[in-house]
């Protein structure tokens, strides 16, 4: 997620290394390719057809407004009724792949599985038949951050073991209704649910516990999706969809050569994605994780870590609950050691303990991750489930002009969002390292591309576009347009090669 970046892209470099591969930039042949939706930032719909309030229904509605200019999903891309129109366009990409979530508020209006919302449950098959009759491949995420409201209100939510059965019961009727899907992708970056969610609170549900449960709801998440797996692997052992978490990833380099500099990353590393994928490939949280949060625990005088531990029964549980290995990835963090807190600072950052900035435009970031994933957690089939670029005008604008109280007009026949073409070398840029990493033996099965339409992107509203297709949120119409990086990404499908020995060129936003 793009939290924290936007004034980094300002001062986004290029990469200007140049890459050479064995297999003349063609990807193999069954290398797949997707797009990607997810239900409160497109479907709208919010209270339509029997759907419960959800957690982000409830957060977007408050006064004043979380979200820039007061947006709400309310409306979104109002794909709850246009999902035909939206899956034809991905269709007419080429893509194999499409990935969206469920709204479990939609299904289950309260969260609790006493009682399925028939209309919900068919709309979601809907969308799945539709996705087969152009012969692509649904990938389904189970959650997506939009937790029935009414659980929460239940004081059943991401920091409490009670959440785990209803999660469950949950996940087991999507799965039993929708035998087609090939992907389950069960929970979507725990790590943004849990930091920004739980920790720094700037995402719904807005609880700020930093450095204490956002720890607590690593440790739910992990068992929830673990629970689930298990679940799913003992009661549909027919079926041949794979599953795993989605956890966001993102490569973190030191900022010098530096010895603390080089710990320092490797140690924010293991933070950043160990936390996640640590307990998923060995059982248990990476030693420095245990280290530090106790040893600052301690020094505050806490009678134990804020790091809740696993008993060995959970390890045991935790432990390989994946069918491939899921990521999300957006971009570089270079890191800097940082100074000790005091102890009786409690964060998450205190912990950490760096001083950090980021780059979106570091492609060769994407091959170094994919090697370190490699040889800390094995060979696995690595399906990137999220890789993409926002564009932000409208969001620097009230950087620029922050008296601006409402939307400063958008004059379309600029064309700035449809002519994407520093989206498309962002594009071309990971994705030929992507394919150097194939070339290295690395085993990437797919891309899906983050996203198929500009949509509502969480706090900041409608002011960031990822998608491949524009669309004019002014217009009540919500017209999709094809933009340039759709067009590329149709030639791709078309050719499946990359032309990847040119100079790759710099990214400029603005
Ligand atoms: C999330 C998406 C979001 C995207 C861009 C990812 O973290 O899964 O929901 O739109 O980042 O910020």
């Amino acid at each position: 997620m793009y939290f924290l970046l936007m004034f980094i892209m300002l001062f986004s470099t290029a990469s200007n290394k140049q890459i050479r591969l064995k297999n003349n930039g063609r990807f193999p042949d069954k290398f797949t390719f997707g797009t990607a939706t997810s239900a409160y930032q497109t479907e709208g719909a919010w209270n339509l057809d029997g759907k419960g309030e959800s957690i982000w229904d409830n957060f977007m509605h408050k006064v004043p407004s979380p979200a820039l200019y007061g947006d709400t999903g309310d409306i979104a891309c109002d794909s709850y009724r246009r999902y035909k129109e939206d899956i034809r366009n991905a269709a007419e990409l080429g893509v194999q792949i499409y990935k969206f979530s469920i709204a479990w508020s939609r299904i289950l209006p309260t969260g609790y599985a006493n009682f399925i919302n028939d209309k919900g449950l068919t709309h979601y098959k809907n969308v799945v038949k539709e996705i087969l009759k152009y012969n692509m491949t649904p990938a389904v995420t189970i959650y997506h951050w939009d937790l029935p409201q009414r659980l929460l209100e239940d004081g059943i939510d991401w920091t409490t073991n009670d959440l785990i059965p209803h999660f469950v019961n949950y996940s087991r009727i999507l799965i039993r209704n929708l035998p087609e899907v090939g992907y389950w992708i069960t929970i979507n970056e725990p790590k943004q649910i849990c930091r920004l969610g739980y920790g720094i609170g700037v995402i719904a549900p807005g609880i700020k516990s930093n450095g204490v449960l956002e720890y607590h709801c690593a440790y739910i998440v992990l068992k929830s999706h673990a629970a689930v797996y298990r679940m799913f692997k003992k009661e549909f052992p027919h079926y041949t969809a794979k599953m795993s978490l989605g956890s966001d990833c993102q490569w973190i380099r030191p900022l010098t050569s530096s010895p603390s500099d080089i710990e320092a990353a490797t140690r924010q590393l293991q933070f950043e994605c160990g936390m996640y994928f640590h307990p998923l490939f060995n059982g248990d949280w990476p030693e420095i994780l245990k280290q530090r949060i106790q040893e600052r625990s301690f020094a505050a005088n806490l009678s134990k870590s804020r790091l809740p531990e696993f008993t060995d029964e959970e390890i045991y549980d935790i432990k390989g609950n994946y069918d491939f290995l899921g990521i999300n990835h957006y971009y570089t963090i270079f890191t800097k050691n940082g100074i000790e807190s005091p102890p009786n600072i409690t964060s998450y950052e205190a912990d950490v303990r760096v001083t950090d900035s980021f780059d979106v435009y570091k492609p060769d970031g994407i091959y170094e991750l994919l090697k370190w994933l490699t040889e800390e957690y094995g060979y696995h089939e690595i399906l990137i489930t999220e890789l993409g670029l926002g564009q932000n005008f409208t969001y620097l604008n009230k950087i620029k002009t922050p008296h601006l109280q409402s939307k400063p007009p958008y004059v379309i026949t600029e064309n700035i969002y449809i002519n994407d073409i520093d989206r498309i070398y962002h594009f071309k840029g990971y994705m030929c390292y992507i394919l150097e990493a194939i070339t290295d033996g690395i085993n990437v099965i797919g891309i899906i591309i983050w996203n198929l339409m500009d949509d509502l992107e969480w706090i900041f509203g409608y002011n960031i576009r990822f998608g491949l297709y524009y669309i004019d949120f002014e217009d009540p119409k919500l017209p999709r347009i094809s933009k340039k990086s759709a067009e590329f990404i149709k030639d791709l499908m078309r050719t499946r090669t990359l032309n990847c020995t040119e100079t790759i060129q710099p990214v400029c936003l603005i």
